[in-house]
C-alpha cells in the first residue's frame, strides 16, 4: 500500500513524527527510564505494560503483544489503513503529500473503490429512507417490530428496506448518472441473461448494510419477510467486499470486545442484532460463511477469548473440526502456530439448547441466561470429547470409538504441552491409561512434526530476555540472535560471514533476519524505518517486540552467542546423522550395532549438556 505515497514523503513524515506525542493523544504515558509506559489501549489491563520508546520511535505492549511505530499505532487504534495514517500524520506535521505519483492502473483501482463505496453509501441511505417511508416501508417496519427489534437497534445497524419491483435502485442511480455496469460491479444489480440490461438484486427485502471497521459500507444482506426463498440474499464479493475478511457488526463491537477481552461469534444477522439489543455488544456474525483464519486474525486484535455460538451439535462439531483444521493441521509453519497459540488459548464452543438460535434464546430467556450458558461453554477439544462420549457411551466398545474419534484432532495439535494436557484429560474422562491414548495418537502423528519438536529445542539460557516472556513462539536462540542484530548492528558483518541465518529453523525469524541484513542497519533509530516497510503484520509485531527488549549487547556477548548457535547447529546435524544410522540399524535388525549407536548417542547428549552448562557459567 505504501506505494501510493512516495517513499521520500514517508521518510519526511517519519522524521517529523514524535510517537510519544501521537500516543499521548489517547494514552496517559509516564516516563520510566528510557521509555514511557501506560495502560494498553488494545486490551484491558490494570497495571501498565504498554511501552513506548522515544529513542526507537516504536511502541510495544508486553501484555498483549501489539506493537509497531506511529503509523501502526494509528492503524490499530483508529482503524486507519496505512495511507490514511500517513495522510493524518502528514497533516498534523504540516507535510504536503502530492498524489500524482500513482500509476494509471493504481489510480483507476482507487477511483473504482471510492466510487463503489460511495454508491454503497447512497444505496444504504436510500434503503433507510424506504424503511421509514409511510406506505412502502410499513410491512418491513412491522416485521422488525414483530421480531422484537427496537427503533434504536434499527438505527444503530442502519437497517433499511428494498422495495418491491425490478428497477428502483437502477432508476435511483440513473438520476445520479451512475452506470448499470458500475452498479453490477457493486453487486446491487444483476445482469439479465439475455444481456438486455439488468435488474435490482434486492427486492422486497429487509436490508442489512455490512459495514467494515473503517466504517465503510462494503455490502448488503437482505431478508425476505415471508417464507420465500432464498431466506437471505447477500452481496457478491466485489473489489470492496471480501466475505472471508469481514465480520458483521465488528464496527460496533470492537471497543466492547477490548473491554471484555472476549467476543461472541454467531452465524446470523438477526442473532447479532438480538445480542446487541440485549446489551451483549461484544459480538459479531460470520454471515453464511465458515469462520476463516482471516476472521480469527482480525478478531485477535480485539479479544483473546472467542466463544463460537451454534444452534446445533452438528454445526458445533463441524466448526470445532474446522477450527482444528485451520489452526492445528494445515498450517504447521511457525506463523500459524503462533496465531494458534494465541487464539486457541481460549476458543470455546457454545451450543444452545435444542431448537434455539441466539435470537430466539435471548428473547425467551434473556441476557443473563445466555451469559450463564456461555460461561460454562467448553474449549474445542473438551467439546469434542463430550460429544464423542455422548454419542458412543462408556462401554468398552464406546471407549474405543471415543479414542479413535479423538485420535485425529489430538494428533493435529502441534503445541506439545497443550497436546499432552488434552490427552491426559481424555484418559481421565474415560478412565483408561494415558499411555494407551498416547500410543494411539503417536500412530497418527506425522513424523515430520515430531522430529521438528525434538530437534528445535533451544538451550535454555538464563538471561534477561523479555522476548522470552512473550508468546512469540519459535526458537529462542534464533530470537536472541535477531534481538542482537537489532540492538548491536556492528555484529551484522559477522552474521553474514558465518551464514548464521542459513541455519535458522523459523521461517519468520529467518526472513526478518534477512531483511535486517539487506537493509544494513546503521543505528538503532533506523529500526522504526525498517518496521515501517514491513507489510506483514505478524512480522512487524514480532520485530517490534524483539527490538524493544532491554538487552544490552556488546562485542564479547555477541560472539559468544554466535558460537553457541554454530555449536547447536552442528549438534543438530550430528543428531540427525545418528538418528539415520539408528534407523538403518533397526531396519537391518543389527542389534549389536544398534546398541553401540544408542550408547554413542547417550554420550553425545551428556557432552552437549555439559557444554551448555559451561556456557551458562561463563555468562
Ligand atoms: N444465510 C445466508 N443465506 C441463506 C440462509 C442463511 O446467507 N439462504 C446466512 C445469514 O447470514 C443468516 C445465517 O446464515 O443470518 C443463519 O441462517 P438461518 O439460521 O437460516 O437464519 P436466522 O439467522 O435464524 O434468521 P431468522 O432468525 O431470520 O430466521
Ligand atoms: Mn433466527
Amino acid at each position: 500500500m505504501a506505494i501510493f505515497i512516495p517513499e521520500d514523503k514517508i521518510s519526511e513524515i517519519k522524521n517529523a513524527v514524535d510517537i510519544v506525542e501521537i500516543i499521548s493523544d489517547s494514552v496517559i504515558l509516564k516516563k520510566t527510564g528510557r521509555n514511557f509506559v501506560g495502560l494498553c489501549p488494545f486490551h484491558s489491563e490494570k497495571t501498565p505494560s504498554f511501552t513506548v520508546s522515544p529513542e526507537k520511535q516504536i511502541y510495544h505492549c508486553f501484555g498483549c503483544g501489539s506493537g509497531g511505530n506511529a503509523f501502526s499505532f494509528l492503524m490499530n487504534q483508529e482503524g486507519m489503513t496505512f495511507p490514511e495514517a500517513a495522510r493524518a500524520l502528514a497533516k498534523r506535521y504540516g507535510i504536503n503529500i502530492p498524489t500524482q505519483t500513482l500509476t494509471p492502473e493504481q489510480r483507476r483501482a482507487i477511483d473504482q473503490k471510492e466510487k463503489l463505496l460511495n454508491i454503497n453509501k447512497l444505496a444504504m441511505e436510500y434503503f433507510q429512507r424506504c424503511l421509514s417511508a409511510d406506505v412502502a416501508g410499513q410491512g418491513a417496519r412491522s416485521y422488525l417490530k414483530r421480531r422484537g427489534f427496537s427503533g434504536d437497534i434499527i438505527k444503530r445497524f442502519n437497517l433499511g428496506y428494498a422495495p418491491k419491483g425490478w428497477d428502483h435502485i437502477i432508476r435511483f442511480f440513473s438520476k445520479k448518472r451512475v452506470s448499470g455496469k458500475l452498479l453490477e460491479t457493486a453487486g446491487l444489480v444483476v445482469p439479465r441473461k439475455d444481456q438486455s440490461g439488468s435488474y435490482d438484486r434486492f427486492r422486497d427485502r429487509i436490508i442489512f448494510p455490512i459495514i467494515d471497521i473503517n466504517m465503510k459500507i462494503v455490502g448488503f444482506g437482505g431478508r425476505v419477510m415471508d417464507d420465500g426463498e432464498p431466506k437471505y440474499l447477500n452481496s457478491p464479493e466485489t473489489p470492496v467486499y471480501n466475505k472471508s475478511r469481514t465480520l458483521y457488526g465488528l464496527h460496533l463491537a470492537k471497543n466492547a470486545c477490548r473491554t471484555a477481552g472476549s467476543v461472541y461469534i454467531v452465524e446470523g444477522y438477526l442473532d447479532l442484532l438480538a445480542l446487541h439489543q440485549h446489551g451483549i455488544v461484544n459480538s459479531v456474525a460470520t454471515l453464511g460463511t465458515a469462520l476463516t483464519a482471516d476472521h480469527i486474525r482480525l478478531l485477535t486484535r480485539f479479544a483473546q477469548r472467542m466463544i463460537l455460538v451454534y444452534d446445533s451439535d452438528e454445526a458445533g462439531i463441524r466448526s470445532a473440526q474446522r477450527c482444528i483444521d485451520t489452526f492445528w493441521k494445515e498450517h504447521v509453519d511457525f506463523r500459524r502456530e503462533d496465531v494458534f497459540q494465541e487464539e486457541n488459548a481460549d476458543t470455546r464452543i457454545l451450543v444452545l439448547p435444542q431448537g434455539h438460535d441466539p435470537d430466539s434464546f435471548l428473547f425467551e430467556n434473556g441476557a443473563e441466561s445466555f451469559e450463564t450458558a456461555a460461561s460454562a461453554a467448553p474449549g474445542i477439544i473438551s467439546f469434542l470429547i463430550d460429544r464423542a462420549i455422548q454419542k458412543h457411551g462408556l462401554s468398552t466398545e464406546g471407549k474405543i470409538r471415543v479414542v479413535s474419534q479423538l485420535q485425529a484432532p489430538l494428533a493435529a495439535i502441534n503445541d506439545r504441552v497443550a497436546r499432552s494436557l488434552y490427552i491426559k484429560q481424555l484418559a481421565e474422562r474415560i478412565e483408561i491409561d494415558e499411555k494407551v491414548v498416547l500410543e494411539k495418537i503417536r500412530e497418527t502423528r506425522p513424523s515430520k512434526s515430531i522430529g521438528r519438536e525434538t530437534s528445535g529445542a533451544a538451550p535454555d539460557l538464563k538471561s534477561v530476555s523479555d522476548a522470552s516472556k512473550l508468546s512469540i513462539g519459535g526458537n529462542r536462540l534464533e530470537q536472541k540472535i535477531i534481538t542482537m542484530m537489532l540492538q548491536y548492528p556492528q555484529i551484522l558483518p559477522e552474521i553474514d560471514r558465518q551464514k548464521v541465518l542459513k541455519h535458522f529453523e523459523s521461517k519468520l525469524l529467518k526472513s526478518i533476519g534477512t531483511t535486517i541484513l539487506d537493509r544494513n542497519l546503521k543505528s538503532q533509530a533506523v529500526v522504526a524505518d525498517l518496521l515501517n516497510t514491513i507489510e506483514d503484520p505478524e512480522q512487524r509485531r514480532l520485530m517490534a517486540a524483539l527490538a524493544m527488549t532491554d538487552e544490552f549487547w556488546d562485542e564479547k556477548g555477541s560472539h559468544l552467542l554466535i558460537s553457541q548457535f554454530v555449536d547447536t547447529v552442528q549438534r543438530r546435524h550430528q543428531n540427525k546423522e545418528m538418528d539415520e544410522q539408528i534407523k538403518a540399524a533397526e531396519a537391518k535388525n543389527d542389534q549389536s550395532l544398534l546398541y553401540r549407536l544408542l550408547q554413542e548417542k547417550q554420550k553425545q547428549a551428556i557432552r552437549s549438556a555439559k557444554q551448555k552448562q559451561a556456557l551458562l557459567n561463563n555468562k
